[in-house]
């Protein structure tokens, strides 16, 4: 059993190793590496990409390959040698994400649809009244929404939390589920949906 859950070579856009990450920039088909400290190390060309791959080249026209199912980043001339052990990957990002489920500790589902074209999202509560959300903000892990600046709420992609933040309690839920776009699909009419976790 190879891969990480929820991904494939044609979904991942984000992959992280120990002393580092690549991840796609938004630009069509771009890649880069970034160190620890989130400097920029390396960019890349995407090539191509099939279930288990994306291949990719470098500034010097070295081809590698970003193996989702053996968890690898080799040389595609060298698959026996990596160059990172991928400790994780993701297609969906903070960047596109676009449905959550989380569950509460009385096992109660909620969910979180963001509706189509606006910076608004529906929060199916269950055992309150359905709320609408304002989208204040996005990043590489999360979506930020509020309602009425009464209630903040961070959906974490990278942590898999709900964080629910009152002016007097904050309370933390499990992700169950997840959907939305390739985090690099900034032009939707390319976006295919993609199942998260
Ligand atoms: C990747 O993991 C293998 C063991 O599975 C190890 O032998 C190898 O040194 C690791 N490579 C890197 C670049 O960390």
């Amino acid at each position: 059993m190879g891969g990480f859950p929820g991904v494939t070579g044609l979904t991942v856009t984000l992959i992280l190793y120990a002393t580092g990450l690549l991840r796609m920039t938004g630009e069509p088909s771009t890649w880069v590496r970034e160190n620890s400290e989130g400097q920029l190390v390396a960019t890349y060309i995407e090539c191509n990409r099939d279930e288990w791959s994306v291949y990719v080249e470098d500034e010097h026209g070295t081809n590698q390959q970003l193996g989702t199912w053996t968890q690898k980043v080799h040389h595609t001339s060298h698959p026996e040698k990596p160059l990172y052990n991928m400790t994780d990957a993701f297609a969906i990002t903070g960047y596109g994400l676009t449905y959550a489920t989380y569950e509460t500790p009385e096992g109660g589902e909620g969910t979180f649809v963001k509706i189509w074209d606006e910076k608004e999202w529906q929060w199916a509560r269950p055992d309150a009244m359905e709320v609408y959300l304002t989208e204040t903000g996005r990043d590489q892990w999360s979506v930020y929404l509020e309602d009425g600046g009464l209630i903040t709420i961070q959906i974490d992609y990278h942590t898999k939390e709900v964080t629910v933040t009152h002016s007097d309690y904050s309370a933390q839920y499990a992700i169950t589920g997840a959907e939305g776009y390739r985090s690099d699909c900034n032009a939707l009419k390319y976006c295919l949906p993609v199942m998260g976790m």
